[in-house]
């Protein structure tokens, strides 16, 4: 039998996309992975369509140059803003959260009525609102933007973001009821617990870090062994460490700089 192992690149603004790679080394343990985190330009979240393609594709070129044999675009901003031109820059298969975000939905949602919940950039993009259309759900969509940095502080756990999430989730709920909400930002997986406890029981979380996972398992053939992970930062590689260590249940290492100037 052959031992060659897929090799995946996973490409994010930063840390958040560690929720994503969990997912992928539970789901796709017979793979390796480089993850490239572009900590030194991020937020992506509130950025132009334009910015956002030229990072992703330079991210993804780096990732190209490492040996990566496919792409997820982790990053639900770079994904939802500039997945065309990402898939027209590479020859390399490219997988990004949305369409597997919308699949999950699609299969779980009842009253086909669903929510949105992202950062700044991909709620003005409707990415989500059209893959949902497309499979006749009716979406709405809400920007949470202080999501991600309360949640890169730490307080996935805080009374003040709960208070935040009311006040989110208060303003998109009135008079309408949902019955799924999508985590449309990689960093929103980390609230389930806090979101759960303020939303009604009756609305599930769909999580687009487990369902692009899901994705990606059905296309790659993984082999035995334990997955290898390399990581590139554009910004402090210690930094990188220390933040990514709270969104990656593992241990860091093997981080390198990379200065995209
Ligand atoms: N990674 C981004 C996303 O999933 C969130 C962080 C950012 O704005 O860069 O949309």
């Amino acid at each position: 039998m052959s031992t060659k192992r897929p090799l995946i690149g996973v490409f994010d603004s930063g840390v958040g996309g560690l929720t994503v790679l969990n997912e992928l080394l539970q789901q796709v343990s017979g793979a390796d992975y480089i993850y490239f985190g572009d900590t030194a330009r991020l937020p992506y979240g509130s950025k132009s369509i334009a910015t956002i393609a030229k990072y992703a594709i330079g991210a993804v070129k780096c990732l190209e140059q490492q040996g990566a044999e496919r792409i997820v675009i982790a990053c639900n901003t770079a994904c939802a803003l500039a997945l065309d031109q990402i898939m027209a820059a590479t020859n390399l298969p490219v997988i990004g959260v949305v369409e597997p975000g919308a699949d999950a939905a699609a299969r779980v949602t009842q009253s086909k009525q669903v929510l949105v919940i992202a950062t700044e950039g991909t709620v003005s993009s409707h990415a989500y609102r059209r893959a949902l259309a497309t499979r006749d759900i009716d979406a709405r969509e809400k920007a949470c933007p202080l999501f991600v940095p309360l949640v890169e502080e730490g307080w996935t756990d805080h009374a003040v973001t709960e208070q935040v999430a009311h006040i989110y989730l208060d303003e998109a709920l009135r008079g309408w009821s949902p019955d799924v909400i999508v985590l449309g930002c990689t960093h929103y997986p980390l609230l389930k617990p806090l979101l759960g406890r303020v939303l009604p029981k009756e609305i599930a979380l769909v999580d687009s870090a487990e369902s692009t996972a899901r994705a990606v398992a059905a296309e790659v053939r993984s082999n035995t062994g334990e997955p290898r992970v390399r990581f590139f930062a554009t910004d402090s590689v210690e930094k990188f460490r220390r933040a990514g260590e709270k969104f990656l249940s593992r241990k860091i290492d093997n981080v390198q700089h990379v200065d995209m100037d």
